[in-house]
């Protein structure tokens, strides 16, 4: 069924945060070699996806889209079985309007040519632009593509790519397994938005802000996209990385690393790919946290809750000071009424494990005090029950 192909959100790497069109044959390859031998395979990233920039600027005289053959001389497929040897899955991009954002041929008016043609390469995973889509109408050109797609026979995860403006949330449940919620992300800042002149692009933390109301439309098989990830971009500090990484698991987002992994430092790597919140991420609940308190010195409060009745509160600082921060668990009700679902810590004794260090740290009858540098996030798992 349509909604099992991503019954936890989708995790990957795709090449536009740091590579943009200036993708090959090689980088792919290496790229999938280190997914391999980094251990990112293993701790859950499956689909390689190729982004903007893997055609040549026309079609074929019968209207077939062509792969670049000066950055993919053994052709596109050849990559694709490559790729597939590793145990990956192979994702590719497109767009729904009459050019791709960086001016390649589009699919408007192609739509089961196309899917048929990724169906023969062996595609897994399809994003779907929205450049140069004047005058069309969005949710009508996804549904199109999402049943070209079925029609062509291969299962391949559908991630929406339309900024959130016609509302996707609303009606893509069962077009696609996700949908971009915002504008692009951008490793320029940690906090705010970033003029571009006519457009904005987001901070990390801003595009979190504006994710944060949506939680109720998340689901298992269907998730907002806070777009991909840019740990181990730009000059992020250790703490921003570990934010970045902590807030979108808490979002239950899909996680689809966009670094140069020919190049990342085993302190991003120890970030990528750590298992304790990754399994956040990952709660086959797939529930969508959400902002429940604001504590002094810009400190927040989000809550998810996991299967079994646990729950994973994370507590981040957006301050640029050090919080000392005092949190009273007996007093506190948790809840998120959209799920249905509620903890009620008072005279409680759950024991609390902090994911990051990977330690138990007390227990919900005592305060918790910690100093909490800024741009820093204290993940916790709840134990109501062991
Ligand atoms: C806009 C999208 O939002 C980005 O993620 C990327 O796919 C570019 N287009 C490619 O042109």
């Amino acid at each position: 069924k349509f909604n099992q192909l991503a019954l936890t959100p989708p995790m990957g790497w795709n090449s536009w945060n740091t590579f943009q069109t200036h993708i090959n044959e090689d980088l792919i390859k290496k790229t999938a070699d280190n997914i391999v031998s980094t251990g990112m395979k293993e701790a859950g990233y499956i689909y390689l996806v190729l982004d903007d920039g893997w055609m040549t600027k026309q079609r074929d005289s019968l209207g077939y889209l062509v792969p670049d053959p000066e950055k993919f001389p053994h052709g596109i497929k050849a990559v694709i079985d490559y790729v597939h040897s590793k145990g990956l899955k192979f994702g590719l991009y497109n767009c729904a309007g009459t050019l791709t954002c960086a001016g390649y041929p589009g699919t408007r008016g192609h739509e089961y040519q196309d899917a048929l043609r990724y169906a023969q390469w062996g595609i897994d995973y399809l994003k779907y632009d929205w450049c140069s889509s004047d005058g069309i109408n969005a949710k009508e050109a996804y549904t199109t593509m999402s049943r070209a797609i079925s029609n062509a026979g291969r299962p391949m995860v559908f991630s929406l790519c339309e900024w959130g403006s016609n509302q996707p949330w609303l009606w893509a449940e069962n077009v696609g397994q996700l949908w971009r919620t915002t504008a692009d992300i951008t490793a320029e800042r940690w906090d705010g938005k970033v003029d571009k002149g006519s457009y904005f692009q987001f901070s990390p933390m801003a595009i979190m802000d504006s994710q944060e109301a949506l939680y109720p439309y998340a689901g298992p098989g269907h998730y907002n996209d806070p777009d991909m990830l840019e740990v181990g971009n730009g000059n992020y500090t250790p703490e921003e990385n570990r934010s970045h990484f902590s807030m979108w698991a808490m979002m239950a987002a899909p996680l689809m690393a966009g670094n140069d992994l020919s190049k990342m430092t085993p302190s991003i790597l120890n970030i990528l790919t750590n298992k304790n919140i990754i399994s956040i991420d990952q709660d086959s609940l797939a529930i969508q946290g959400h902002r429940i308190e604001n504590l002094p010195d810009s400190v927040e409060v989000w809550a998810k809750p996991l299967k079994n009745n646990q729950w994973a509160v994370a507590f981040l600082n957006r301050g640029s000071k050090t919080s000392s921060l005092q949190y009273t668990w007996s007093e506190k009700v948790i809840s998120d009424t959209v799920h249905h679902k509620i903890l009620d810590l008072r005279n409680t004794n759950y024991p609390l494990q902090d994911l990051w260090l990977d330690k138990q740290i007390g227990t919900t009858k005592k305060t918790l005090k910690v100093s909490l540098p800024a741009h820093d996030v204290l993940l916790i798992k709840i134990f109501t029950h062991h």
